[in-house]
């Protein structure tokens, strides 16, 4: 049974971090959380001037994964368990912060001197009470190993970040079942998609417009799609490009303080200690500043 659409969500504009804008579908009012889902981010897209190219400097997380996918621009990213890694155009860093971990997100130094286009998105996947304190792990690929596919016609294109789909499978390893695929659809594009049915299962619009049975999702729409085992994509009048984002709901309560995602207020009370202790870590430099 294809799903259908259930609600749509409009992405609002917000100023996050140091001051870049997001386009933000979740959360938004009134819906704090789609299980396993807790934010959706799509960064730009911005082109900034010399000088103007912010990013999020060193700052923690637990309780949870961030996942960056870059369109275009760049991401250098250093965090406390001695990662480093940049990333570019198609590479996408899964990270589980786990019980605890403190990043810095930054554009290049030559993006910051020289400005450029940036376009991207970080989306945030819940992760369940057993696995919350796990091992931070962190999975950095880049755009070349993503596997893609298309339908025979070639009119619907996937580049397969999690899941599986047109018999292409994520090299990335997710520790709860995560779907997270990014479609490109021309006019006349069908492809229907198995999804178990014990996910939930969205659809966020960054480009055009495509259909879902039938209905219209327009850029910056979120479509959050009904009960079913697969979803039918299909191309409208011109290109649309989304996001499907799917994964098997916790069903475990939700205790959120910033960066911190935990089950209950007591287990956020000690990540904000734990962060200010100084047991996430810190990010060591090796870089002479000033
Ligand atoms: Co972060």
């Amino acid at each position: 049974m294809n799903r259908e659409v259930a609600r749509i969500i409009t992405a609002h504009h917000q100023e996050e971090g140091g001051g870049f804008i997001v386009r933000r579908p979740l959360p938004t009012r009134g819906v704090d959380v789609i299980d396993p889902f807790l934010l959706i981010d799509e960064l730009g897209p911005v082109t900034y001037q010399p000088g103007q190219a912010i990013g999020a400097p060193d700052h923690p997380h637990r309780g949870f994964e961030t996942v960056s996918y870059i369109l275009e621009g760049d991401l250098e990213h250093e965090d406390s368990a001695g990662h480093k890694g940049k990333l570019v155009s198609g590479d996408v860093q899964w990270m589980t912060a786990g019980a605890g971990i403190v990043h810095s997100e930054m554009p290049s130094r030559q993006l910051q001197e020289s400005g450029g286009r940036v376009h991207g998105f970080q989306v945030w996947v819940n992760l369940p009470s057993r696995l919350k304190m796990t091992q931070p792990r962190y999975q950095e690929v880049s755009g070349a190993k993503i596997p893609t596919a298309q339908t025979p016609d070639g009119k619907a294109r996937v580049r397969v970040i999690a899941g599986e789909a047109l018999g292409a499978k994520a090299v990335i390893e997710t520790h709860t079942p995560i779907v997270y695929q990014d479609w490109s659809l021309e006019p006349g594009a069908d492809v229907t998609v198995d999804i178990g049915a014990d996910h939930q299962v969205l659809a966020y619009v960054f480009d055009g417009a495509i259909q879902i049975e039938g209905r219209r999702v327009a850029e910056g729409q979120l479509a959050v799609l009904g009960a079913g085992n697969a979803v039918r994509l299909q191309g409208d009048s011109s290109p649309g490009r989304l996001l499907l984002l799917a994964g098997v709901p916790h069903r475990e309560p939700v205790a959120r303080y910033g960066p911190f995602v935990m089950n209950t207020e007591r287990e956020i009370h000690d990540a904000i200690r734990d962060f200010q202790s100084g047991r996430m870590g810190e990010i060591t430099r090796t870089a002479k500043v000033g």
